[in-house]
């Protein structure tokens, strides 16, 4: 599992200040344009999920770099696979939670049929920086009645410590960390 993770990680560019000045952007997608790291990635999403989540009945993935895993992990395991996306994009009833950002405010949103009350459901992403929109989706399916087990996602900007923005009950996984 290790030796899966570090290699994984050599595939993984980074572009400094990205998409503003002072910001190191790190990019999933340089790693995925290669057939053997999606192969890899893949191998390690759901190895990670069986050990860690073992009861999860659905992902949850968050828009837009989410959905790529939060499918590829449902669809191996046979469990539901729910989007979690900004205002206005979700047809039908939704259940929707505002936040504050540094400058002015964002609404996530979830179908409402798709949650059963206690639904045991893993939120996906592919990245936590401040922990904001993990913790924005925690909120959103609590309040929707599911029942959050934890959260997986690939990389962990650990200097930004989203983890302190995040419910202490809540498990957060992550398979890369980086400063
Ligand atoms: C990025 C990343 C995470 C989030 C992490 O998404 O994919 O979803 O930011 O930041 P945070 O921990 O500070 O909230 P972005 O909003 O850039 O959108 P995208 O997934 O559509 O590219
Ligand atoms: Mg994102």
């Amino acid at each position: 599992y290790e030796k899966k993770i570090s290699e994984l990680e050599k595939k993984i560019k980074n572009f400094p200040n990205f998409p503003k000045q002072g910001i190191l952007f790190w990019d999933i997608f340089s790693a995925i344009s290669d057939g053997a790291a999606c192969k890899l990635l893949q191998s390690l999403l759901i190895e990670t999920i069986r050990t860690k989540y073992p009861d999860a009945e659905a992902v949850v993935g968050l828009e837009s770099r989410g959905f790529l895993f939060s499918f590829s992990i449902a669809a191996e395991m046979g469990i539901g696979c729910l989007p979690v996306r900004k205002k206005g994009k979700l047809p039908g009833d939704v259940i929707s939670y505002k936040y504050d950002l540094e400058y002015g405010s964002d609404t996530l949103e979830i179908q409402k049929d798709s949650i059963k009350p206690g639904l045991k459901c893993v939120i996906i992403d592919d990245l936590i920086a401040t922990g904001g929109s993990l913790n924005a989706a925690i909120q959103l399916l609590s309040n929707s009645g599911a029942k959050v087990l934890g959260c997986l996602v690939i990389i962990e900007l650990e200097s930004l410590k989203g983890r302190k923005n995040i419910p202490k009950d809540i498990p957060i996984h992550s398979m890369i960390k980086y400063d």
